[in-house]
Formats: structure tokens, C-alpha cells, sequence
């Protein structure tokens, strides 16, 4: 977690960048409901975000950086989490149209089970964004802000791929695959990304799959729980490596890699490659100290800035800025979308990566 100061200077930074609208690519088209300089919604209107469950670092910190840069940006930010799961989520999205909010951010548990709210945010004139999850099968959300989820799988992917080699020059290797949780519309994302690259080289023998577990279906941990891929890994080490080397595991992210690592340690194997996603301090820690092989940075201030920007457009009336006409499809419509570039971090790269971070950067120095 992040200690007051760092989050104050996360939150400075933020509110910086939503301020100033830095961080804008001028390469993207741009789409919006309205073009004009008049003010759609009064300034000082309740904006809701509801986030999902705690299940990685990011979404606490979202938390307070909505929260926090909502404010300085002169809304009153009405932010809520689901620990309870997707009724409980349904029913804060239902409270937040009640009260009025004029956009509703959404980070969703699950992107498919929303589309009732989702309808009734419509209706009572509310623009919705989806937040890091896209919303499925629904017509009624109008933009998306995201890192881009399935460069994310892909640079886990190639890093599984690059730290094998690193270990020993040629293959074959013997590597298992986790993905994250089937509710989760990004848990797919990530998995086809990693499986774009590590699929041909399943496919060519220099990657192989001793527990035979190569499907999505197959990988998933439900709800994002480090007990869960525990369980998983400590069965497939009895199961398929008491006499067989593990050289690399593919994690979704850093939570569910630390309990990869947990399981591998405790049956007394060598560590394996092991992939991550989020940059949560424990896992940087562990690259540093040679354990957790790769991470990915995607910045939450930056993502939750973006995403304010987009508030601030809407309610200004500009024209929301977007980059990706084309590649988030939820079912019903491809979603207009910012998305954000996430980057690849290993031991090589672990000391210039976070400089600009609050946390992160006097961690690794
Ligand atoms: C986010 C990841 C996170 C995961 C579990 C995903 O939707 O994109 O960053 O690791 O949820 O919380």
C-alpha cells in the first residue's frame, strides 16, 4: 500500500494531470455527443464510480485518486466499491442514477451482468465510461478507458518467452498457464494476448504444457484469488512435475504470481519464470530480488487522470478525446476508447521504470 506521502504526491500528481490534460495522444480521432463550448451538466455535479472488489492493489488506490482528483477538479465524487459481489454492484450503479450522477464510471465485477443499470443510466441521461473492464453485451455505454489489455498479455507473453531463453538457451521448456477470472471481461483479453505468442511455440515443441491444461477455461482463477492459483499450482506440481522440471509459469498478474511462487517454494522446486501485471509493491520487491521475473507498469494515477479528463469534457462540452475506434467490441457496439500504453518491467529495466513514481521510484533506486 502506499504510505500517506506517496499517496499525497500520486494524488498532487493527478490532479495535475486532469488539470493541465497532459498525457493526451493528439494521434487519436475524436467522437462525443456534444461539440459545442456549452456546459452539459453544472460543474460541482455528482459523478459515481463504482469500483469492484479489492482484488489487486490498483483498485484501492483508484479509490482515493477518484476521490481526491474529482474534487480538485471541482465535482462531488460519489465512489463505492462491491466487496459483496455483482448485486451489490447492480445496486450502488441503481443509487447512483437515483441520486443524479451525471457520468457513471463503472469498474465492473462482471462487464455482462450491468445491463439493467446500465439502461437506467442511459435513460436518466447519464454517460457511462467504462473503467480497466470493458462492459459487454450492452448498447449503453458510451467510452472506455483502459491500458491496452491485450498489449498487456502480449508483453507477458513475450517476457515468459524472453526469460526462458535467458535461463537456457534452447527449449524445450516445460511452462503451465494461469488466467485471471472468467467474470472479468480483461481476464480473456490477457489470456489471448499471452497465447498469441506463446501459442506457435506451443504448437512448434519448443513450449510445453505437462498438466495438458492449454485452455482459457482450463487456466482461470475465479475472482482474482491468490488461495485459488495456490491450489491450482500446488496440484499441478504433484500432478505433473515430481519428475519433471517447471521452468516457467504465465500469471495474469503480480497478486496471483506471488502465490505461484508461494506453491512453488513450499513443494521445494527451483523458481520458474514467473510473469506478473500491476507493479504491486511486494512483486517489485521480489523482482528486485530476483524471484517475480516480469511486471507491468500501468500507472493507476494515469488511468484514473484520463478518465477525469473525460469527465471534464463531457462537462464542459468539448469533444472527448479518444484514440481506438476499433478494437474494444463489447458485443453490441465497438466501444470508443483511450487506450492507455502499459509497459513491460523486469530486473533490467526495474530502476528507470518507476522514477516518476511516488512509491515505487524510492523503492528501486
Ligand atoms: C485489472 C488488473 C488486475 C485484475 C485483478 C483486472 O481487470 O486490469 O490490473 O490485476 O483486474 O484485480
Amino acid at each position: 500500500m502506499l504510505g500517506k506521502a506517496g499517496k499525497a504526491a500520486a494524488v498532487a500528481a493527478i490532479a495535475a494531470l486532469a488539470l493541465t490534460a497532459c498525457g493526451r495522444s493528439d494521434t487519436g480521432s475524436s467522437s462525443g455527443s456534444s461539440s459545442g463550448a456549452a456546459e452539459t451538466f453544472p460543474k460541482g455535479s455528482s459523478i459515481g464510480v463504482a469500483l469492484p472488489q479489492k482484488t489487486s492493489e490498483n483498485w484501492v488506490l483508484a479509490e482515493k485518486l477518484f476521490n481526491d482528483g474529482l474534487t480538485s477538479a471541482g465535482f462531488k465524487p460519489d465512489v463505492q466499491f462491491a466487496n459483496g459481489g455483482v448485486s451489490e454492484q447492480q445496486n450502488q450503479i441503481s443509487a447512483m442514477v437515483t441520486k443524479g450522477d451525471k457520468v457513471i464510471i463503472v469498474g465492473a465485477i462482471d462487464g455482462a451482468q450491468l445491463g439493467t443499470q446500465l439502461k437506467q443510466a442511459k435513460d436518466a441521461g447519464a454517460t457511462v465510461i467504462a473503467y480497466d473492464r470493458l462492459l459487454l453485451n450492452t448498447s449503453n455505454v458510451d467510452y472506455y478507458v483502459a491500458y491496452d489489455n491485450f498489449k498487456v498479455g502480449v508483453l507477458q507473453g513475450q517476457a515468459l518467452l524472453d526469460g526462458l531463453k535467458s535461463k537456457k538457451p534452447n527449449g524445450p521448456y516445460n511452462i503451465e498457464l494461469f488466467a485471471g477470472s472468467p467474470d472479468d471481461a480483461n481476464a480473456k483479453v490477457f489470456f489471448d494476448g499471452a497465447m498469441s505468442i506463446l501459442q506457435p511455440k506451443i504448437d512448434d515443441g519448443t513450449l510445453k504444457v505437462l498438466s495438458g491444461q492449454k485452455s482459457f477455461e482450463q487456466a482461470v482463477t475465479q475472482g482474482w484469488k491468490p488461495e485459488n492459483a495456490q491450489k491450482r499450482m500446488d496440484a499441478l506440481i504433484s500432478g505433473s512435475y515430481s519428475n519433471a522440471n517447471l521452468d516457467g509459469v504465465l500469471s495474469p498478474n503480480d497478486t496471483l504470481a506471488r502465490a505461484i511462487l508461494t506453491s512453488v517454494k513450499s513443494a521445494g522446486k527451483p523458481i520458474p519464470i514467473v510473469t506478473g501485471q500491476d507493479s504491486e509493491v511486494e512483486s517489485v520487491k521480489s523482482i528486485m530480488a530476483g524471484e517475480q521475473y516480469s511486471t507491468i507498469n500501468k500507472d493507476t494515477s494515469k488511468l484514473v487522470a484520463q478518465a477525469i479528463t473525460m469527465v471534464q469534457d463531457l462537462q464542459s462540452g468539448k469533444q472527448v478525446e479518444i484514440n481506438d475506434s476499433k478494437s474494444y467490441n463489447n458485443g453490441v457496439k465497438t466501444v470508443p476508447a483511450y487506450l492507455l500504453p502499459p509497459v513491460i518491467v523486469t530486473l533490467a529495466n526495474v530502476k528507470t521504470a518507476y522514477v516518476n513514481d511516488p512509491v515505487l521510484g524510492p523503492l528501486t533506486k
